[in-house]
């Protein structure tokens, strides 16, 4: 056994041996992202803060790197262990503690999953807005750490605009009570803000404040076909002005993305025909009959202008989510699509699809028959894409041909090269093309003051 984790079994109080789990399951080698996996020294499940706190003090004067894990469904390599060092998930810590309807907020444990967050915003009558495809699978924690967007962040932003309070444990095992309630809270610098979207690099997260909103009453939701990306914007701009604050979702796919959604066992089409791009609009509303005929009134108002070539709209709840299938699919794609790289690209939405054109022909050009897809919610300005070769895997070199080809694609843009998933290890390389070198040795000087012995998820997001 290494000499550093040795020392941090002997500075280990004897209770929190027990939350070590042996031997660790394959599932904590590797999150969702294309990158080989990692067995970690050890693996702990701590099971209250003060494990949490204990393990660190231990780690931090041991010198002995600790990587947060949540739910595992990260994209970017963030959870991702170290052969020398320890892995500690928050799966143990799982609860809701609390329901304040008057604030409209929940304390949760960090290791909850969001779906369950979910439905007990949904039993007590109110909405927790944050959704993803991951949703069973990723916890608040993870949601936290990674700043996770999602469908809905057209209307209710990204998860750093439905957290309100946040307990962390900081890398010496310091305990960092912010768990306020409090939407106006202008009391010096928003601590809060540090643990979110650092990817557990500055503090592990253990219990959060979230913001709830009113539930909607009445959901209603429509598929579009449209012939070109021009119609799209006209029609993105028709949506926000004829549905207004109602508006909860706008998602795009181009056909390429369709045809292999379409080969996913049980997703199915509700347009008749094929369009160069399909969108699915989905609206929340607190009263049926006035926000039904609203969204009808849109509809057809977009197919009188001649911006929509067809529409399916839904006429039940079943239909909705028969609808969001078609976008969900994506999550399936490791097992139709077989071995292919994910993006997640931050463009100003005017010039996605030209962003689009162009990347598809540079990835052709940098992998023999390189094939590419291109979905995302281009509302907020933000495109997903896979790349693959056919016949290929997720090997070091194609993963760079591709990297490159997008990346410097994204520089041309002027875009970002995370809007949502984050940093991590697969795109630490190319941080600089979407920040500037004050920028990042600002990021630097906060992970030193914070983290001196540089144990808490090294290596991640940024090198020291
Ligand atoms: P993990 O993967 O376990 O960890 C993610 C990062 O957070 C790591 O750096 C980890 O060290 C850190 N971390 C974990 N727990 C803590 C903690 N308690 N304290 C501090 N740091 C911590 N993302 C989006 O933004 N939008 C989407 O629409 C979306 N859709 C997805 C669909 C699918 C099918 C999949 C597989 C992923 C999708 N993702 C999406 C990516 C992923 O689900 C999110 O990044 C999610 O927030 C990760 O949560 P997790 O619990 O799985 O975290
Ligand atoms: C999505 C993930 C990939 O939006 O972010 O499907
Ligand atoms: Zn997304």
């Amino acid at each position: 056994m290494d000499k550093k984790i040795q020392v941090f079994f002997t500075n280990l109080p004897s209770s929190v041996l027990a939350c070590r789990v042996d031997p660790v399951p394959e599932r904590n080698l590797i999150d969702w992202s294309s990158l080989e996996g990692v067995r970690p020294a050890a693996l702990f499940c701590p099971r209250s803060i003060a494990d949490v706190s204990a393990i660190m003090t231990a780690a931090n004067l041991a010198g002995v790197a600790v990587v947060p894990q949540g739910g595992l469904t990260g994209l970017c390599g963030g959870a991702r262990p170290q052969a020398s060092g320890i892995a500690l998930s928050l799966e143990k810590m799982v609860g809701i503690e609390e329901i304040d309807t008057d604030s409209a907020t929940m304390t949760v444990l960090a290791g909850t999953p969001l779906e369950t967050i979910q439905h007990a915003a949904a039993d007590a009558d109110m909405f927790f807005a944050l959704d993803l495809g991951a949703r069973g699978s990723c916890v608040i924690g993870g949601n936290v750490g990674t700043n996770a967007g999602g469908n809905r962040v057209i209307r209710y932003g990204m998860t750093r605009d439905l957290v309100l309070g946040i307990e962390a444990v900081l890398p010496d095992g310091t305990i960092i009570n912010a768990l306020s309630k409090l939407i106006k809270n202008n009391t010096g610098y928003d601590v809060r803000q540090l643990f979110i979207g650092s990817e557990g690099t500055l503090g592990i997260v253990t219990r959060v404040v979230l913001r709830l909103h009113p539930a909607p009453t009445c959901t209603h939701a429509a598929v579009f076909g449209l012939s070109d990306y021009e119609s799209v914007l006209k029609f993105l701009a028709g949506a926000r002005r004829q549905l207004g604050p109602m508006l909860s979702a706008f998602e795009a796919m181009w056909s390429d993305y369709l045809e292999i959604a379409l080969a996913v066992p049980g997703v199915r089409n509700p347009l008749q025909s094929r369009h160069a791009f399909t969108v699915l609009v989905e609206s929340q509303g607190t009263d049926e009959k006035i926000d039904g005929e609203r969204f009808m009134g849109f509809c057809e108002t977009m197919f009188e202008t001649g911006v929509i070539e067809d529409a399916a709209v839904s006429q039940s709840l079943a239909d909705v989510q028969s609808f969001w299938g078609l976008r969900d699919a994506c999550s399936e794609f490791k097992t139709t699509v077989g071995p292919h790289f994910a993006f997640d690209i931050g463009l100003p939405t005017g010039k996605i699809d030209e962003f689009a054109r162009l990347c598809r022909t540079r990835i052709a050009d940098a992998l023999p028959g390189g094939k590419s897809v291109y979905y995302g919610h281009i509302a907020d300005g933000n495109l997903h894409l896979l790349g693959w070769q056919p016949g290929g895997t997720t090997d070091e070199i194609t993963g760079h041909l591709l990297d490159e080809a997008v990346y410097e694609t994204v520089r041309d843009f002027g875009g970002s090269v995370s809007a949502e998933h984050g940093i991590g290890l697969t795109k630490k390389r190319y941080l600089a093309h979407s920040r500037s070198p004050e920028e990042l040795e600002l990021m630097k000087t906060i992970k030193r003051a914070i983290d001196p012995n540089n144990i808490l998820n090294p290596g991640k997001v940024i090198d020291l």
